[in-house]
């Protein structure tokens, strides 16, 4: 008999670039779970395609038809609920998410940011890197908590900014690390290897740094 694969909920507002990894690494093996359901705030939304594409189930829950973020989040969460997600996934989910979602799924929640947070929560974290002079740029993946872009790092990947580089070239480079990194700690948070604790982070029952696992040093 084979354990049943953990359910995961992956939430998106754009291209799915994440999603596709996340389908891949699911497809491959590397990551034994399976997609439940993706979820969109944008009706337009690439990624629900590729969802479709892989025979995947979607749904839409726009935004604009609510008064209230929390009227907006206490569908979602019911929504998630209903599929009995074990872990959400945020994959550029682009909605500041409230108390009504984040509690419920709190210690089973994941987004990836484009930076190496601390630095550059919020937007444009490329161009914000480039502006500061920064030598190096990367991507963080973490718990989700109140704070926004606030919850403990898990994991991160550096790579360096190049004198010629554009925001868009620095993304380019940063989002291969996203699609490697996220499907990881997805991994070792479902196979019980990851927890939050009120301490912080816990991989293996040891504490990981305040900025999460360097990638660079990972062996797996
Ligand atoms: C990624 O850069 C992610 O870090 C950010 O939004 C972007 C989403 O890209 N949160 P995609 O939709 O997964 O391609």
């Amino acid at each position: 008999m084979t354990a049943a694969r953990a359910r995961l909920a992956i939430l998106i507002s754009g291209r799915g670039s994440n999603l596709q990894a996340f389908i891949d690494a699911c497809a491959s093996g590397r990551l034994a779970a399976e997609i439940c359901v993706v979820i969109s705030n944008n009706p337009e939304a690439e990624g629900l395609r590729k969802a479709a594409d892989a025979g995947i189930a979607t749904r839409c829950i726009d935004h604009r038809d609510y008064a209230t973020r929390e009227e907006f989040d206490a569908v979602l969460a019911r929504e998630v609920s209903d599929y009995r997600a074990d872990l959400v996934i945020l994959a550029g989910f682009m909605r500041i998410l409230t108390p009504t979602f984040i509690e419920p799924f709190s210690g089973r929640l994941l987004n990836v940011h484009p930076s190496l947070l601390p630095k550059y929560p919020g937007l444009h974290t490329h161009q914000r890197a480039l502006d500061a002079g920064d030598s190096e740029a990367g991507v963080t993946v973490h718990y989700v908590t109140l704070e926004l872009d606030g919850g403990p790092p898990i994991i991160q990947a550096r790579v360096p900014i190049l004198p010629q580089d554009t925001a868009q070239t620095l993304a380019a480079r940063v989002i291969v690390n996203e699609h490697i990194i996220y499907p990881l700690a997805a991994q070792w948070h479902i196979s019980g290897r990851l927890r939050l604790t009120e301490s912080g982070v816990c991989l293996d029952g040891k504490s990981v740094p305040s900025t999460g696992v360097d990638y660079r040093q990972e062996e797996d």
